[in-house]
């Protein structure tokens, strides 16, 4: 390697010093970097992970998209985790659809994921697996939400946990995003709901407990 070649890895890792470490543990564990689109902040990310970490049971997530928040639960849980989307383009934006190649990238590490490529409503009909964690993250209209939680959280363990996305404005980072009807209006019904109680709301990410 001459002085040149040297000189210019160094101002590589200068300027990209993530580049580095994920090359390098690349090299040594089989670590695979994420790919593809992911729509939460990094305050949803982490108490998306407190609630995937309490999990003792199994994990739902509706809506994987290209599975950035499935990895984010994984990467602390330790349960099975149950992913479901039908891959479609979003009910809020077109231009997101998710791809099971890059699921499968992302998610190639956790051996206790299961895909199932359908929708949440025909999925929920036959379901027969534990779980004490859901992600709801589908299709964000009223009724499709709302049908969410109508089939879901009956399937939920008692004391278990149910998280639904952009059912609130973002105020952790600079973003325009206020949540979207569907899911606010959801909470709002769901906290007068005497099966559950409400936990707490981080950016647009809001937690309630089933009794
Ligand atoms: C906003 S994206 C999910 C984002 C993902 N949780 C993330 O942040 O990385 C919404 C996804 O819901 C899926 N979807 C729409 N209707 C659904 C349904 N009935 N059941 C499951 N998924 C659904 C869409 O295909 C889309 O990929």
């Amino acid at each position: 390697m001459t002085y040149m070649d040297l000189k210019k890895i160094l101002r590589v890792i200068k300027r990209n010093p993530r580049r580095l470490l994920d090359a390098t543990r690349q090299r040594i564990t089989g670590y695979q970097p994420p790919i593809g689109k992911a729509c939460i902040t990094k305050l949803e990310i982490k108490t998306l992970q407190t609630y995937a970490a309490k999990a003792k049971k199994g994990i739902v997530e509706i809506g994987v998209l290209d599975g950035g928040t499935t990895r984010e639960m994984a990467l602390v849980a330790d349960v099975p985790i149950y992913g479901i989307d039908p891959l479609i383009p979003d009910s809020m934006d077109k231009n997101l659809q998710g791809a099971t190649k890059i699921i499968q990238h992302n998610m190639s590490f956790y051996k206790h994921f299961f895909f199932f490529q359908a929708y949440s409503y025909d999925i929920a009909k036959k379901w027969q697996k534990p779980f004490d964690f859901i992600f709801i993250d589908g299709d964000h209209r009223y009724t499709e939400v709302k049908k969410d939680a109508h089939d879901w959280i009956p399937l939920l363990t008692p004391g278990g946990y149910v998280a639904f996305h952009d059912a609130a404005p973002v105020y952790s980072e600079k973003s325009e995003h206020v949540g979207y009807d569907g899911p606010i209006t959801l909470i709002n019904e769901l906290k007068k709901d005497n099966t559950l109680t409400y936990i707490e709301t981080k950016d647009s990410l809001a937690i309630f407990q089933k009794k």
